[in-house]
């Protein structure tokens, strides 16, 4: 049919398939990278099936040529499709997911199998994939395999491998193909080494070479902005665990925020893995290398920033820590001398049972990342370029900002509990970035030290009215953007505003171990800003939570939400606490609402679509 839709631009991926003989195109929404690296794997394994395939990111290509997709034949487009925050698709896919929704397309004649990626301890598990999966056979495309649900709260890598090994066979139905048998190992990249110095090596940037020796604004996720540190204390007064309040300086910078939202922070890896790292694989750090991508059709000529040093590309650009995937230890297995190590590393990349089993256990529940493998599999030495091809990008950590830029309009605020614990195989792991942090303390008379950052907008808002009363729930650190909200109305209150009711849940261990800004917060209570009701869970015999105080003022919560227009927030944990928070809430709508429980949840529904309930929360 009409080929006249096809546009001639870089952004045609129909092109880009015809002219390099692929019927294969893997599109990926990712944010933090997993969905792009399980894209990345499902089309090198389409090899196996003479499917030869292409990653490609939704937003850099025209979508609307999915209509034209059957023009190739025996093609196929496979989406993995991580869900975001409240159920939102992530930022490359916005595009695409809006195009779905609003659009009309005849995608008759296309044939597409979805994997979702999500977290089950979040409301809108897996939300975006199961859409896009129901809206494509909507719009009269045909799907080749069901859709993939996976569980970053569980084992993801397991419900991936588990998903792609029925979705083979299922394709090779569907066209009438077999398997070739040929396992694919080939790699993506070719590695350069460089024995004469280079003028042009990357030392960490993002994006642009010396990006952080000449900062020039605006400064996003490419460009971060090299934050000073102007204050770095401890935030506990006992116990044995540690959070940190930390003020980042932005004067000049042109960086702007509003209370609830996030700032990003790009982490170095811990120096002594590094160099564990570099040693167990025989190389030498100080070495200046290039990856370059073999697909050259490819808009992805580099994993990361090249060439630069290994020991940059395993300090700033590489995850060291992560619990390493199947297909990583299926790549490793073929650098062991011994064959009984490449025996079990290649039955933990299978999937079998067993392999499954001993995945989960050795790798997983004994928490070991590569570093640890490699030293528990001595005859194990990867060429170390192979290894930073193999381990996915180190992410930026994101932190609700703890302060209000009414208040502090040059200086972003964070507070971060220290991530710091011992494995069930004795090792100390800490967490990258909030080890990275706990170093950076200023001192007097020396340049402070300073942090890559950038700030990403959100949608946790106060109300525009001051009048409006609020109710914040966020035990422990989940705190932070209410911290910023206090100061905004205090701020609006001292300028002569009237400012509604003021209601913070916080919760911690103990009143005089972990109650974070205790004194500020009792402070504005006695102006009579904040009504501050607080669960300290430790400090007698029976647990108290935040939901257990909530549940003593049913009446209030309802008065405020019901009659007076309240809007209520939640903060902190994914897990429990903001499951059980939700649920004490449902209850109050039915008993004090007079609903029933279908009605309180569309109640809270319609709150979250007017902007009257929002939840920040991680796990
Ligand atoms: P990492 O190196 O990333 O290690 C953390 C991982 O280690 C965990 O995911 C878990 O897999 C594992 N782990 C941790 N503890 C244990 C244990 N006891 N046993 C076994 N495994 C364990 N954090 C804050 O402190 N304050 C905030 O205000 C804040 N706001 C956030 C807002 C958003 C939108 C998001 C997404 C996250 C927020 N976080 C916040 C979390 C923060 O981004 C980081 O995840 C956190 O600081 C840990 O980062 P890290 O690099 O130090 O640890
Ligand atoms: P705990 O550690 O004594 O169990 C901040 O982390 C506070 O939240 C701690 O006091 C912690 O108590 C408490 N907490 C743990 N689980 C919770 C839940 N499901 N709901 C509310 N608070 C919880």
């Amino acid at each position: 049919t009409s080929m006249t839709l096809q546009s001639t631009t870089d952004n045609s991926f129909i092109k880009k398939l015809q002219t390099s003989g692929r019927s294969l195109v893997v599109f990926y929404g990712s944010q933090t990278g997993t969905g792009e690296e399980f894209a990345g794997r499902l089309a090198k394994e389409g090899a196996k099936y003479r499917l030869k395939g292409m990653v490609a990111d939704p937003e850099e290509c025209d979508m609307e040529e999915l209509v034209n997709l059957k023009s190739i034949p025996n093609s196929l487009a496979v989406f993995a499709m991580a869900t975001y925050g409240e159920g939102d698709p992530t930022d490359n896919a916005m595009e695409f997911y809006e195009w779905l929704k609003n659009g009309d397309a005849d995608l008759t004649g296309l044939n597409y199998a979805v994997f979702a990626l999500g977290n089950k301890t979040y409301e809108h598990y897996n939300e975006v994939g199961i859409y896009v999966d129901k809206r494509l056979e909507e719009l009269g495309a045909t799907r080749v395999y069901e859709l993939g649900l996976g569980d970053d709260d569980g084992n993801i890598e397991d419900d991936f491998i588990t998903w792609k090994d029925k979705l083979w066979p299922a394709v090779c139905e569907f066209f009438h193909i077999e398997s070739t048998g040929e396992d694919v190992s080939m790699r993506q990249y070719r590695t350069e080494e460089y024995d004469e110095p280079l003028e042009r090596i990357f030392t960490g940037e993002m994006a642009r070479l010396h990006s952080l020796k000449n900062q020039r604004p605006p400064f996003d996720a490419k460009n971060p902005y090299l934050a000073p540190i102007q204050v770095n204390r401890e935030l506990h007064k006992d116990g044995d665990r540690s959070c940190m309040h930390i003020e980042l300086n932005i004067e000049g910078s042109k960086i702007r925020y509003d209370s609830g939202d996030h700032v990003a922070i790009y982490p170095v890896n811990d120096r002594e893995l590094v160099e564990k790292l570099g040693t167990l694989c025989d190389k030498d750090l100080n070495t200046i290398f290039s990856l370059i991508n073999t697909d050259e059709e490819s808009s992805k000529k580099h994993p990361f920033p090249c060439p630069c040093s290994y020991r940059t590309a395993l300090s700033y650009y590489v995850d060291i820590t992560q619990n390493p995937r199947t297909h990583v230890l299926k790549e490793l297995a073929e650098y062991c001398s011994d064959p009984a190590d490449k025996e079990k590393l290649k039955l933990m990349s299978s999937t079998s049972s067993e392999g499954k089993a001993l995945y989960q256990k050795w790798v997983i529940e004994d928490n070991r990342n590569i570093v640890h493998i490699l030293e528990d599999i001595p005859s194990c030495k990867p060429a170390l370029d192979h290894v930073c091809e193999l381990m996915p990008r180190l992410q930026p950590r994101y932190y609700s900002i703890s302060s209000s830029s009414k208040v502090h309009p040059t200086s972003i605020h964070v507070t971060a509990v220290v991530v710091e614990y011992t494995t069930p195989t004795g090792r100390l792991n800490k967490g990258v970035a909030t080890t990275y942090l706990r170093k950076k303390k200023p001192q007097p008379e020396t340049e402070k030290p300073v942090v890559p950052i950038f700030v990403r907008k959100s949608q946790f808002r106060l109300p525009t009215k001051h009048q409006t009363p609020v109710i914040m729930i966020g035990p422990g650190t989940g705190l932070a953007p209410f911290r910023g909200f206090i100061q905004e109305r205090d701020h609006a209150k001292n300028e002569g505003k009237e400012v509604g009711e003021t209601i913070l849940y916080f919760g911690c261990r103990k009143k005089c171990e972990d109650f974070i800004y205790g004194e500020e917060l009792l402070e504005y209570e006695k102006k009579g800003l904040l009504k501050l009701y607080c669960a300290f869970s430790r400090d007698q015999p029976q647990k108290v939570y935040v939901s257990h105080l909530l549940e003593q003022h049913t009446d209030e919560v309802w008065r405020l939400i019901g009659e007076s227009n309240a809007h209520l927030y939640i903060c902190g944990d994914a897990k429990s606490m903001a499951t059980d928070v939700r649920n004490v809430i449902l209850k109050i709508f039915q008993e004090n609402g007079k609903m029933t429980e279908p009605e309180a949840q569309a109640y809270l529904k319609k709150m979250e679509t007017q902007k009257r309930f929002s939840a920040d929360v991680w796990s």
